[in-house]
């Protein structure tokens, strides 16, 4: 018996025993070799599917590539790495980067559906109730409810039309001072009245403090809401919870203040609201205001909750004022920077005798100033090339011509496009038909600060100050 063992024990210490014994691991490491070839394999036939990407950093991604202005950056990137199309990894999250008309036209029009969803933000589900409204809503069936609800009563052709008169005696008296007036804020009071009036109707909205609150929260809540936070792209993070208990208080305390105003509006519209048989649409009430529409609106959609109404108002406030002073400021630097074009829009404004008929102020971001698209001076300012004869005439604003989509194209387009190109309109005229404007003294248009600012909506960093003289 002993010698049994110890004839055991020398094969064992013997060269041979180890090898047998060390046989299982050498078949685990030959399949765990082979399944780690395979998988690479596969993620290569996988890349090569993928759009081309920048090195990335372990972790970051590319992160670190992205600067505080990511228009930009996302631009410079795709020039060096994705002409068409670039994926980028910002930490987590995988972002693809459509930077011509060829894939903007694929991924918005012929895969829209794929790409028609928004991702899911904290703050929009705090601020914007679920979100239940239309900009930041998932894509489905309520979105789908809530979009026919604004464009068949909200944003109709009718009642942008009855918006046109609105207001332009008070521009006059506010600029008419002759003192330099910051031509921001102006248009960022222009823009925000109008939506108050067209929310509360024009009794409520005379109402100067509460246009002003309305304001405040909008400038407030825009940061928030535009901005990026850490978590979305270190899920990771989430799990400790600290930055979204940060951010989820700062967003319950903006909704309470704008749970306070919208409830203490819709409660005055409630108890002067006669339900009808009539449908929203008829309503003939020249002054009807949104609220009032929407009140009529749930014999229509009948879950239309009042968190579904706020929700739905607050689209007005999020898309329509910083847009449409973006794009007007933007448009009044240009102008004053090209005098010559100043003069001739003038002209026509006059010739008019101050009736709008459209000019076409146009914000043209990335594809739209790519010179593959748009020639050697696509990053000029030249708005005749719009008009007969001009290199981009045949191309317009409303989501068909893939290399200008100031307003998207597609499921999420804007609804919101007449309503803005009426605002813009509107003020744009009464600013250059009934005032010339000057630089403040020792100050050149070209000494315009042209920095900007990320955001909901990209701003200028810098104040527009400017001195209105009224025409004689
Ligand atoms: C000149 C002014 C405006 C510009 C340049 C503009 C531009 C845009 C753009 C680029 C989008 C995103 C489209 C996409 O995701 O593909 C959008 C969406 C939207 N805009 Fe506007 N907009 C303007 C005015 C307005 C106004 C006045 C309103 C409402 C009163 C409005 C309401 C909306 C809404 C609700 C959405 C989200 C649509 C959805 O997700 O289904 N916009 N806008």
């Amino acid at each position: 018996m002993a010698n049994i063992a110890q004839q055991f024990m020398l094969e064992l210490t013997a060269p041979r025993a180890w090898l047998l014994l060390l046989l299982p691991v050498f078949l685990l490491l030959a399949r765990y070799s082979f399944r780690a070839k395979r998988a690479r394999k596969m993620r290569q036939q996988q890349d090569d599917h993928l759009p081309p990407s920048p090195p990335a950093l372990p972790g970051l991604g590319h992160l670190h590539l992205v600067g505080s202005l990511p228009h930009v950056s996302l631009r410079s990137l795709a020039r060096k790495h994705g002409h068409d199309l670039m994926l980028l990894r910002l930490g987590a999250m995988p972002v693809v980067v459509v930077s011509s008309p060829r894939a903007a036209q694929a991924v918005l029009r012929t895969h829209d559906h794929v790409f028609a969803s928004r991702p899911h933000s904290l703050v929009a589900e705090i601020v914007l109730y679920g979100p239940s409204d239309v900009g930041f809503a998932p894509h489905g069936e309520y979105w789908r409810q809530a979009r026919k609800l604004v464009t068949t009563h909200l944003l109709t052709v009718k009642r942008v039309q009855l918006l046109r008169h609105a207001r332009e005696e008070e521009i006059g008296e506010a600029a008419g001072a002759g003192a330099a007036v910051d031509v921001g804020d102006l248009l960022g009071s222009f823009t925000n009245d109008l939506a108050c009036r067209a929310v509360m109707g024009k009794s409520s909205s005379r109402n100067e403090g509460r246009s002003k609150l309305f304001r405040q929260l909008v400038v407030d809540t825009s940061p928030l809401l535009g901005g990026f936070h850490v978590e979305e792209f270190f899920p990771f993070l989430a799990r400790f919870g600290v930055l979204s208990r940060v951010v989820r208080a700062k967003s319950e305390r903006l909704r309470r203040r704008w749970d306070e105003l919208l409830d203490r509006l819709i409660d005055d519209h409630e108890s002067k609201y006669k339900p009808t048989m009539a449908a929203a649409s008829d309503q003939k009430d020249e002054d009807d205001d949104f609220i009032h529409i929407l009140l009529y609106a749930r014999q229509e959609y009948g879950g239309l909750t009042r968190e579904h109404m706020k929700a739905i108002l607050l689209d007005v406030f999020f898309g329509g004022i910083d847009t449409a002073a973006a794009v007007l400021e933007n448009t009044v630097v240009e102008l004053m920077k090209k005098p010559r074009v100043m003069k001739k829009l003038q002209a026509e404004r006059r010739r008019c005798g101050g009736t709008r008929r459209g000019a076409r102020p146009g914000q043209r971001l990335a594809i739209g100033r790519d010179p593959s698209y748009w020639g050697e001076d696509a990053e000029e300012f030249v708005p005749e090339r719009f008009l007969d004869g001009g290199s981009a005439a045949g191309v317009g604003f409303k989501g068909n011509d893939f290399q200008f989509l100031p307003f998207g194209t597609g499921r999420r387009q804007c609804p919101g496009i007449n309503f803005g190109m009426a605002v813009v309109e509107v003020m744009l005229a009464t600013l250059v038909h009934r005032f010339d404007w000057e630089m403040p003294a020792g100050k050149e248009a070209r000494d315009i600060d042209m920095s900007e600012e990320f955001g909901l909506v990209v701003h200028r960093k810098e104040k527009l100050l400017l001195v209105p003289k009224l025409r004689v």
